[in-house]
């Protein structure tokens, strides 16, 4: 891939002991190299690689689950997307949530985005059990007390027409199971959650279990909230 040689010649190139891995001599074939972390030399000269980076909106559809492998064989979210790059899921939806998922193999940016202090904004159509009391959506929108600690402010819209029984809740943290348990910690119970939006990306007529590639555009608008660009 870094242009050296042909397959077979690499493998020829490995066995008489011309290549290096992070300074150490490999003849193992069978040998993994990140392209990310390792530096491969071939008769003291630098291969690299070009790496691509890669960035993917999927609409998550429920009953698949954020992770990259399963040991007990459920259903993934990396069986909807099949591309060759290694990529892995933004941060995490429930099993039972829909809607906006990032999955990048650009490590950087991934983290910084999860980091608490980029405050990316999150939101999500919640449908509820029962109407939305004022008084508890006033509660939901200062803050709530869970069990690791209270909840920023937040925003909160009401769906008209929906006797306040579908609400659309903007937050910014990422705890686990956030949206659910803020809800359940003042006695409603979520029939539905839906993720709208990740830091100002939308679905836009994307079906359930599709996924696209981010454009430029999208990119640098996620690098800017992620504090990657100042300008
Ligand atoms: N909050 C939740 O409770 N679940 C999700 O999947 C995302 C946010």
């Amino acid at each position: 891939m870094a242009g050296v040689a042909s397959r077979r010649a690499a493998e020829e190139l490995i066995v008489a002991g011309e290549v290096k891995v992070n300074g150490n001599v490999v003849t193992d074939l069978a040998t993994k190299v990140h392209t990310i972390n390792d530096t491969v030399t071939v008769n003291g000269k630098r291969a690299s690689v070009a790496y691509n980076l890669i960035y993917i909106l999927l609409h998550k559809p429920k009953d698949y689950i954020t992770t990259v492998r399963d040991e007990k064989g459920r259903r993934t979210v990396m069986q909807l997307v099949n591309v060759r790059e290694r990529i892995y899921p933004v941060g995490r939806l429930d099993r039972n949530t829909s809607g906006v998922l990032l999955l990048t193999n650009d490590g950087d940016l991934a983290n910084k985005l999860m980091h608490p202090s980029s405050e990316v904004i999150k939101s999500y159509h919640v449908t509820l059990d029962k109407s939305l009391d004022e008084a508890h959506a006033q509660k939901l929108v200062n803050g709530v007390y869970l069990e690791d600690g209270k909840t920023a402010p937040c925003e909160l819209d009401i769906i008209p027409g929906t006797k306040a029984k579908n609400v659309v809740l903007h937050i910014h943290e990422g705890k686990n199971r956030q949206v659910r348990r803020m809800f359940e910690s003042l006695g409603y119970e979520i029939e539905k959650l839906h993720r709208t939006e990740y830091a100002g990306l939308t679905l836009s007529g994307l079906g359930r279990g599709r996924w696209r590639f981010l454009n430029e555009k999208e990119v640098k608008g996620l690098r800017r909230v992620a504090g990657l660009l100042t300008n």
